[in-house]
């Protein structure tokens, strides 16, 4: 069994939820063309604050976000308190440049929290690093003044050690008014050299956030909090929790410095993480819950994200797609919690994906395509006690393969055999249920 070593924040309910609900709300909502619209036009401050003044979600209710949330089986959510725009969801003493100053004209991450917490979920935040609107954030090579024909003279009046205390002053406001919270994300860093950038490349890394004193300020304030690893302390012991691999699945349990970790990928439904009206690579139902089945099997955990609109409300898309989750999920959240990658040695059969919970014994088959009568699990024979399908508790019986198959396929030797119904049951995802001995 994949163990990860103990992590410096509790991450001991984060690897029994498995499921949660990333979302990306800001100013971006408006323009509904990506989180980083202001980026890739360069739209100076002057235009931007168009949707400033135009910020109204004026249907905004979390309790519907969720209630979707949990009916799709989720069981935390994240969400940007503050996305490189630099735009507020609550109230900030530290800045006018926040919710509280727009048409909305309140803060919308208290009525977020206790929604959520009143579903029984737990609370995680987002924070960028990043801030293309805060005048000491030093402008660099991913700004959205980068290409200014003034930026060297721009900045000679930024000092970014003021921005290192506004960034590390809100991070304060915001661990130190909600109550508990459960996850920090914070995101990213960029230094020279990172992830195939140029050596001469103009970014941002752990100096220029004040990383290690922040990291502690995080950890004092909310004892036990998970951190990810997007402060650029990766070789720092105990400078993150998690590893956050994005926007592709990991081919096995992921790891770091040859040591598996606990790790959570996040995904979108669509191409983007902030509302976008016109962007229609759109997953299926059943491709998103192969991901998640796909993601538990390597043990991990699946972060789900939704853009919300500019009036505050999860589009049809976006409830289509959890409302499917859900309807799976009802029968089959028992092989997503608590459950982990299979015990080494015990491979998958083909198109399927395992899960086991370790507390109770139990394996999952996720059959992808359903076979033709009988399913083989290599290496499994006298080790079941019992199979069933999980969406309708229905006997699946183990079976010796009769003498004229084993002339063919040979003896069954460690191979446990399942007679299968010829019709696949009526889920997007069978799962079979195998009770070991
Ligand atoms: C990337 C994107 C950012 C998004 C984040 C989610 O950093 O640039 O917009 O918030 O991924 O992990």
């Amino acid at each position: 069994m994949m163990i990860p070593k103990p992590t410096v924040g509790d991450t001991s309910w984060f690897t029994q939820d498995r499921f949660g609900l990333f979302i990306h709300w800001g100013l971006y909502a408006l323009p509904a063309r990506h989180e980083w619209v202001k980026h890739i036009e360069q739209i100076p401050d002057a235009v931007y604050d168009t949707y400033f003044r135009h910020f109204d979600p004026d249907l905004y209710d979390p309790d519907l976000w969720a209630e979707a949330a949990s009916k799709a089986g989720m069981k935390y959510f994240v969400v940007t308190t503050k996305h490189h725009e630099g735009f507020c969801l609550w109230d900030s003493a530290l800045t006018d440049y926040k919710a509280t100053r727009t048409p909305a004209g309140r803060d919308l991450i208290g009525p977020m929290v206790d929604a959520f917490r009143a579903n029984g979920m737990r609370v995680g935040f987002y924070h960028s690093l990043i801030d293309w609107h805060h005048p000491d954030f030093t402008i660099d090579d991913l700004h959205s003044l980068r290409q200014h024909p003034d930026r060297q003279t721009l900045n000679q009046g930024r000092d970014q050690r003021r921005y290192i205390e506004y960034l590390h002053g809100q991070v304060r406001e915001l661990l130190t008014t909600y109550g508990r919270i459960d996850v920090l994300f914070y995101d990213f860093s960029y230094p020279p050299g990172s992830h195939g950038r140029p050596a001469d490349y103009r970014g941002k890394g752990h100096d220029d956030w004040g990383s290690e004193a922040l990291l502690q300020l995080t950890r004092q304030l909310q004892p036990g909090i998970i951190v990810n690893d997007r402060l650029d302390l990766d070789q720092v012991e105990g400078g993150w929790d998690i590893r956050t691999p994005e926007q592709f699945l990991p081919r096995q349990w992921v790891m770091f410095n040859g040591q598996p970790v606990v790790w959570e990928t996040c995904q979108t439904f669509s191409g983007s993480w902030g509302y976008h009206r016109d962007e229609n690579t759109w997953k299926s139902v059943d491709q998103l819950l192969h991901m998640l089945i796909e993601v538990v099997s390597k043990g991990g955990n699946l972060l789900l994200n939704v853009g919300p609109t500019g009036r505050g409300e999860f589009d049809e898309r976006a409830l289509d797609r959890l409302a499917g989750m859900g309807r799976w999920m009802h029968h089959h959240s028992r092989s997503i919690y608590g459950c982990t990658a299979a015990p080494e040695g015990i491979a998958p059969p083909a198109d399927c994906r395992l899960t086991y919970n370790p507390t109770t014994r139990r394996l999952y088959v996720h059959v992808f395509a359903w076979p033709m009568g009988q399913l083989h699990l290599d290496g499994l024979a006298g080790r079941v006690e019992y199979a069933q399908l999980l969406n309708d508790a229905s006997e699946v019986r183990i079976s010796q393969p009769p003498p004229h198959q084993a002339d063919v396929d040979g003896p069954g030797g460690q191979t446990l055999t399942l007679s299968l119904p010829v019709r696949q049951p009526s889920v997007a995802v069978p799962v079979i249920e195998l009770f070991l001995k």
